[in-house]
């Protein structure tokens, strides 16, 4: 079965390919490479020692997407199933591009949609976020909460994507992530910030390895045990397995599932853990809160484990561990 992976040059879409291609699946990815670059696809395919399709191509662009779904027809390698990546994340740039990140994201969900439908395929996994919960009032949190205010631009997107695709008639598994941190334990593919990161892991093994000076925890006063924000952080590796999973197991019409590890961990708990993952020290000091920064998250995923098959496995020392090593082989490159 041949699976269009959208976005699949990026961060999680790469590690998706790699379990896509252990499973058995055929992959086509279709990527603009606005954060990426092609050399995580070539990487992709030696880790795999397998063959994958890449069409350099904007989802917006419905007219080059159509042309991908018939180019695969006609090849006898028609898509089955599609696996949604494409997306702008950053949350901060959200609230300076709000109308590129509703085009992107919105735009390109809305072309992806059609241009499925009209070549009959019905199968979607789509990559949402627990931004759509905003801060939940209940912890952890499961998938019946609410849709709050969204925080950011960003998250508006996420929610009128999930909204749309509610409303299309395709079987849809929606999959809110949390924090997926890490990168393949080979360290052959990992995520490529472009500038300054924002995420904490990245921005943490940057600082690690010198490249930046250091790492500033953004808010000690808040009302949680070391007064840090808490979040549930799931190893990409984990994440990819998902989607492999909501492919083979998801039947329901549209199917909302979050992905995390169902255990919170604050940011000063994860410095502790990546020091005692690599031995190396962690230069940090205590800031001001972020602005849009929620306070705590963490998953109910018990809903992913009973329907999806899928729990996650792997712990956040070695998802630590993982993030360092690729960060050390992205310094030696
Ligand atoms: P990423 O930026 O590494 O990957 C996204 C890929 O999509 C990139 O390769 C980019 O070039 C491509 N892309 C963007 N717009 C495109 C377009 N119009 N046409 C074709 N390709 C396009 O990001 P990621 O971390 O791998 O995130 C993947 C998905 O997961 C995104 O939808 C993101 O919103 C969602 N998500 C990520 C996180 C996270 O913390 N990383 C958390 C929750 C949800
Ligand atoms: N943090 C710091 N210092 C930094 C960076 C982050 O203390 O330099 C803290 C943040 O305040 C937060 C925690 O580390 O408490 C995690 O921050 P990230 O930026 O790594 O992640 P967020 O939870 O803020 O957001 C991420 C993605 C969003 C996504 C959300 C939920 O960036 O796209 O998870 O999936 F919507």
């Amino acid at each position: 079965m041949t699976v269009l992976v959208t976005g699949g040059a990026g961060y999680i879409g790469s590690h998706t390919c790699v379990a896509l291609v252990e499973s058995g699946y055929d992959v086509v990815v279709v990527d603009n490479l606005s954060n990426s670059d092609v050399t995580m696809v070539e990487s992709v395919v030696e880790l795999s020692d397998h063959s994958i399709g890449f069409y350099e191509v904007d989802i917006c662009d419905e007219k080059a997407l159509e042309s991908v779904f018939k180019e695969q027809s006609s090849q006898g390698c028609p898509i089955e199933a599609v696996v949604h990546f494409a997306a702008l994340k950053s949350v901060s740039e959200s609230f300076e591009k709000p109308k590129l990140y509703h085009a992107n994201n919105v735009g390109g969900t809305e072309a992806l949609i059609k241009v499925m439908k009209s070549n009959g395929v019905e199968k979607l996994v789509f990559s949402s976020s627990c931004t759509v919960y905003g801060q939940p009032e209940e912890m952890p949190v499961d998938e019946s909460a609410p849709f709050l205010l969204a925080e950011s631009p960003y998250g508006e997107t996420k929610q009128k994507c999930e909204k749309m695709i509610s409303k299309s008639g395709l079987t849809a598994a929606i999959l809110r992530y949390f924090n997926p941190i890490g990168a393949h334990s080979s360290a052959k593919i990992g995520e490529l910030p472009i500038g300054v990161p924002n995420n904490l892991i990245p921005f943490l093994c940057q600082v690690v390895a010198g490249l930046r000076p250091e790492l500033i925890v953004f808010g000690d006063d808040y009302p949680t045990e070391d007064g840090s924000c808490i979040r549930d952080y799931l190893h990409v590796c984990d994440l990819a397995d998902a989607h492999v999973a909501a492919l083979e197991n998801h039947s329901k019409s549209i199917r909302a599932y979050n992905l995390g590890t169902g255990k919170g961990t604050s940011v000063l708990e994860v410095i502790a853990s990546f020091e005692n993952a690599t031995g190396e020290k962690v230069p940090f000091k205590l800031g001001p809160r972020r602005e849009g920064d929620i306070i705590s998250i963490w998953a109910n995923p018990s809903r992913a484990q009973a329907e999806l098959k899928w729990t996650a496995k792997r712990t956040i020392k070695e998802a630590l561990g993982d993030a360092w090593r690729w960060q050390k082989e992205l310094v030696s490159k």
